[in-house]
């Protein structure tokens, strides 16, 4: 803990034990908040995924982040954001992993073609334009692999930083993040997603290949091409035509 707040000067950072969720935790303190103020737990009772599912966090193993970002374009540019936060996570834990970490959209972190990390962004309230933005970071280290009697309750393959590293030193890799998001949010304000769009496309784990997304009931398939300057994933139909798609409801598979 000392050492994240030797390094991270500007910002409170908390670091709790136990929390119910790291994020609900923030949301719960924003008049309280400014940009790049952090909490960390060891563990959640209550963590939370995305679409309402559960985040199964076990304690001492793993990575549970949540960050506030006061966005100043406001909530049409949550999309964006989110984008950003996942090329940042590929980009740090890939100097761990010699580039072995990918991005897949909208917000999930794959290492070998298994989900290795997830972003839960919530939005609450405005202030004047600005959206008060929730980051929340949930990543499976698996340092001494306490976690992998959970693994047979969670409904598909995971990944684990450990299974391609041999030590992990999480406080150091903290403050590497959030010393990171801080810059690139930065950035984000100042001129939006184009300075990160090549940066997705060196790190998209379904580039080419064939997939299929589930927008409500209905399943579109086609080959994935990335990513267009709004953060819509682009997909090539059999009739060659290139389609973008946005929104919160789609859910990206392998074909
Ligand atoms: C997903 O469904 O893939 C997103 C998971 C996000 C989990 C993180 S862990 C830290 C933060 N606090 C939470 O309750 N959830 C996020």
């Amino acid at each position: 803990v000392e050492l994240i707040k030797k390094y991270i000067k500007d910002n409170d950072i908390i670091v709790e034990p136990v929390i119910d969720s790291t994020n609900q935790y923030m949301l719960e303190r924003i008049p309280h908040l400014s940009s790049g103020d952090t909490c960390l737990a060891e563990y959640q009772s209550a963590g939370r995924g995305r679409r309402g599912r559960q985040w199964i966090s076990p304690f001492g193993c793993n990575l549970y982040l949540s960050m506030y970002w006061k966005l100043d374009q406001g909530p049409a540019a949550a999309i964006g954001l989110s984008l950003v936060v996942g090329i940042i996570i590929a980009e740090t834990l890939n100097k761990l992993t010699k580039g072995k970490i990918k991005v897949k959209w909208p917000n999930d972190l794959y290492l070998n073609d298994k989900k290795l990390a997830g972003i839960l962004v919530e939005l609450t309230g405005k202030t004047g334009d600005a959206a008060h933005i929730i980051i929340g970071v949930g990543i499976n280290i698996g340092m001494g692999k306490n976690n992998i009697e959970i693994e047979n309750t969670i409904n598909q393959e995971w990944a684990s930083l450990a299974d391609e590293v041999e030590s992990i030193e999480r406080n150091i890799l903290s403050v590497n993040i959030i010393q990171a998001l801080k810059e690139a949010l930065t950035l984000f304000e100042k001129e939006g997603l184009s300075p990160f769009v090549n940066r997705w496309f060196e790190l998209d784990n379904f580039l080419g290949r064939s997939v299929k997304l589930l927008i409500g009931n209905d399943v579109i398939s086609g080959v994935e091409k990335g990513i267009n300057q709004q953060g819509a994933l682009l997909l090539e139909q059999d009739n060659g035509d290139i389609i973008p798609y946005i929104g919160g409801e789609i859910s990206l598979r392998p074909n």
